[in-house]
């Protein structure tokens, strides 16, 4: 191969994988995608995407209609059509242990190295332990056919689900971990588009490229958890933690993004990350220098058991036999992903202790009641809401950051909500009749919420419209 691949394999097809497979044919490559799930090619293969991402469908259906995108379980068939061949599976945090598992990664260098072409270059794109490319790259070498040499690229994704087609086609930053200067041509030729267009293209070693995407994850994550133990002492004095972010913000080394108090940050990537990046700075003798991420950790989780006890109190002490409308079940709006979700695992941990959990989410509620059955699932915001005596916003859909709250006092037993994202104008609702909570803003007062009145009639939130209207 000279240094203008045509051919890409993309190994993986999850949010990762799919999205980076569906791009490189946007890109104008020739792809095909292996996975090891004969249901998800099968899916893919007919040109739907089994998972909910904003322009991916339309993405993989195009391409897979014009031949220039397909999918296969055969690894010897990927191997062998590819140029460059991208690893996009997954790197899940290994039950009972902080560690990642590898065995994904091995799997796919294992099943493809005895098909590699000499000059073939592998691109890890999975978030991994720092010095796991040099242990591949032996690895590679040996299972790859007799006298072909192909070397090993650490190139991180950064993409964010939501967002993964525009990340992907429009990265902020391309990353690529090698000294190889005839795979650094390569990939200059791949990411041509995106370059041209002004991503950032840093070249650099293989450990740092490994480590670039743990540091990544690690600080986002320290972010959001700063800005949820200060939601906790806002809490304990009486503050509003959202002005607080905006002020602080507005410096401009600080910021203002993933300032967001709330419930706290789940999904496939933050909270096992930083376990996994604890998990090897102690291997690497360094058990000190990430401890703080422990405190990261429970900081996160403790916002999920802080809306548990607010939803306690709300309910006059317990939430047995209670109606509550859970709104969101997805770790974050536009992705249907329930990994490590926090509404998830609240819904789950009230239904636990007995309350009626009307959970509803706009793209996640058909995956939740296949995987976690025994909640009380609803289709509609309307039939979560209706005769509820407690409403917990817990993923910020637009759906629900649009919401009436006067058409939702109507419907509601008790106007009663926590907004666990902060996403809600709480103005509004409050002058709509409802008792209004958000995380880390003024404590609600709970007196009797027997007492809580809702309002029957919109005439009846407006006094002067219904003198009017007589
Ligand atoms: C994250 C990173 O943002 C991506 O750059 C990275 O590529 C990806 O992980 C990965 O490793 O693959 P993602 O998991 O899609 O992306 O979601 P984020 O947008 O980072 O949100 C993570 C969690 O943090 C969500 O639960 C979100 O609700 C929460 N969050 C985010 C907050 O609680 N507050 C904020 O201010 C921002």
């Amino acid at each position: 191969m000279n240094i203008t691949p045509t051919r890409i394999t993309v190994i993986g097809t999850g949010y990762l994988g799919a999205t980076h497979a569906a791009c490189m044919a946007e890109l104008g490559f020739e792809v095909i995608g292996l996975d090891i799930d004969p249901v998800k090619i099968a899916t893919l293969n007919a040109g739907t995407v089994p998972f909910y991402e904003p322009g991916l469908n339309e993405l993989v259906g195009r391409h897979v209609e014009s031949g220039q995108l397909r999918f296969t379980t055969d690894s010897a068939e990927a191997a062998r059509f590819g140029q460059v061949h991208f690893i996009g599976v997954g790197t899940p945090q290994q039950p009972g242990r902080l560690a990642a598992d590898m065995s994904y990664v091995e799997a796919a260098i294992d099943n493809m190295a005895p098909h590699l072409s000499d000059g073939d270059i592998v691109v890890g794109k999975s978030t991994v332990p720092v010095g796991t490319a040099a242990r591949m790259q032996h690895r590679l070498n040996a299972r790859l056919p007799a006298g072909a040499r192909v070397d090993l690229v650490w190139n991180p994704e950064f993409l964010r689900e939501g967002f993964a087609v525009e990340d992907t086609l429009r990265p902020d930053r391309i990353v690529l971990g090698t000294s190889n200067q005839r795979s650094i041509a390569i990939l200059k030729h791949v990411y041509a588009q995106p370059i041209a267009q002004g991503s950032a293209l840093l070249v650099t070693d293989r450990q740092t490229a490994e480590l670039v995407k743990t540091a990544a994850n690690a600080f986002l994550a320290t972010k959001i958890s700063f800005i949820n133990a200060m939601a906790e002492l806002c809490e304990a004095a009486d503050a509003d933690v959202a002005d607080l972010a905006d002020a602080i913000g507005h410096d401009a080394r600080i910021g203002r993004r993933f300032l967001n108090a709330g419930v706290g940050f789940g999904g496939g990537c933050l909270p096992k990350d930083i376990r996994a990046f604890r998990a090897r700075a102690g291997e690497l003798g360094l058990e000190d220098t990430l401890s703080f991420l422990t405190d990261i950790d429970r900081i996160n989780t403790r916002r999920r058991q802080r809306v548990i006890d607010l939803a306690e109190q709300a309910l006059g002490g317990r939430v047995s036999g209670r109606r509550v409308a859970v709104l969101g079940l997805a770790f974050k709006p536009d992705s249907d992903d329930l990994r490590d979700s926090p509404a998830l695992d609240v819904a789950r941990q009230l239904h636990r202790r007995g309350a009626d959990v009307r959970a509803y989410d706009p793209m996640a509620t058909e995956m939740a009641a296949i995987r976690h059955p025994g909640l009380d699932y609803r289709y509609s915001l309307t039939d979560a809401i209706r005769a509820a005596e407690l409403v917990l916003v817990l993923t910020e859909w637009n759906e629900f950051v649009r919401m009436d709250p006067v058409a939702m006092g109507e419907l509601a037993d008790q106007a009663i909500i926590i907004d666990a994202r902060n996403c809600l104008d709480a103005d509004a609702w409050k002058q709509a009749g409802w008792n209004y909570a958000g995380l880390g803003r003024q404590h609600p007062v709970y007196e009797d919420p027997q007492l809580v009145h809702v309002p029957d009639t919109i005439a009846e939130l407006t006094g002067d419209l219904e003198l009017v209207e007589k």
